[in-house]
């Protein structure tokens, strides 16, 4: 039997988020192919042994675990020796921006989801922007800056955004999920102090046209070359679809298939996976689209690498709908995991017998 390191928690402001989804993946996981060691990351950023990371599993989710008696001098070489394959479950900063992609790497060992440069490149707004718009992919006007170009031309700043976009605007953190740091702003006089919320989240924020949506949103699978699912629509309990609605009043509703036209949807998933290979994702991403009310046009707004595995995300609920079950995704997650991961070795192998021959 295969071990599979499930890795949650973590240090962002999604660290709760990340505990849900874990729990919801161990209750949801029927095959009977893994054990599964949980491996929570405190807030702080320390690494927990499995048996004191049962303090964070529902007790109904205890069977399904394997608890090896670890040390935490030891858990390092756990890691190394111990788990088959990763899968993170870990959301935002340090989880879904490269980093933990990183050490797996470092570690030699198969994890779920986009690699390194896939996972940083879609963490950041405006990184995601540049390479989206290169592909003629289309994207929401924006303008991006830096702290120290704010701190010494606050007021150019300011004009350019007033001259570019009418008001409403959107201020958000470059680097940043769960909507965090994110402001609506409706006038100019607001729009400084709306920086400075973001400023404290990212050293990059992003200002773009803020505009009347309908927000659509694909799963998508595979390795590079990737399918997508059906397309759900998200109707935001609030003015928009913020931290509180997403995971505290709940208020938000959604429909799966989202309601939309056979050629919306195929302009949908064409552009969803464009994006996907654009970027260097892998395993799964949940595209976000807006569709402009008015003009009808389309945006890709943003991409999550590891989204929500809740009982209430829409990542595996697209798939569902699509007809692939709970259970089938996460099993697919795993063997593409695999097979990216034999596929490497085998070109660095190749590399290493060119240099020594
Ligand atoms: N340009 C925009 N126009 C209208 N609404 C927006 C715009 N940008 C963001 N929003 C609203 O804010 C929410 C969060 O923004 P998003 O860019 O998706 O950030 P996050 O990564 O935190 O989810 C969106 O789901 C939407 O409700
Ligand atoms: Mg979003």
């Amino acid at each position: 039997m295969q071990t599979l390191g499930l890795v949650f928690g973590g240090r962002s402001a999604e660290h709760a988020v990340s505990v849900v989804s874990a729990n919801s993946l161990l209750n949801g996981f029927k095959s009977g192919k893994f054990r599964i060691v949980p491996l929570h990351i405190t807030v702080s950023g320390d690494w927990l042994t499995p048996a004191e990371s049962l303090a964070f599993i529902h007790p109904e989710n205890h069977a399904r675990l394997y608890i090896p008696g670890i040390e935490p001098s030891g858990l390092i070489d756990f890691l190394k020796t111990g788990i088959d394959v990763f899968f993170p479950l870990l959301h935002g900063t340090f989880g879904e921006d490269g980093t933990i992609q990183g050490f797996f790497e470092m570690l030699g060992k198969p994890y779920t989801g986009a690699g390194v440069l896939g996972s940083s490149a879609a963490m950041d707004k405006d990184i995601t922007k540049i390479i989206l718009a290169s592909g003629n992919i289309p994207v929401v006007p924006w303008i991006s800056f830096y702290d120290y170009e704010w701190e010494k031309n606050k007021e150019s700043i300011l004009n350019e955004a007033e001259k570019k976009f009418r008001f409403p605007v959107f201020v958000k953190p470059a680097n940043a999920g769960s909507s965090i740091g994110i402001s609506k702003v409706t006038e100019i006089s607001l729009l400084g102090p709306a920086v400075t919320e973001a400023l404290k989240y990212d050293q990059k924020v992003i200002i773009e046209a803020g505009l009347p949506v309908r927000e659509i949103e694909i799963s998508v699978l595979g390795n590079i070359e990737a399918k997508a699912s059906l397309p759900g629509e998200i109707f935001p309990g609030a003015e928009f679809y913020d931290y509180e609605d997403k995971y505290i009043t709940g208020k938000s509703t959604f429909k799966i298939p989202a309601d939309l036209s056979e050629d919306l949807i195929r302009i949908i998933r064409d552009y969803a996976i464009r994006a996907f290979k654009l970027l260097n994702l892998e395993g799964m991403a949940r595209i976000d689209f807006f569709i402009d009310r008015q003009t009808g046009q389309i945006y890709l707004n943003e991409i999550n690498t590891i989204p929500g595995f809740t009982p209430i995300s829409m990542y595996p609920k697209m798939w569902e709908a699509s007809g692939l079950s709970y259970s089938e995704l996460l099993e697919t997650l795993i063997s593409l995991a695999q097979h990216r991961f034999q596929k490497r070795n085998q070109i660095s192998s190749h590399f290493t017998i060119k240099i020594s021959g």
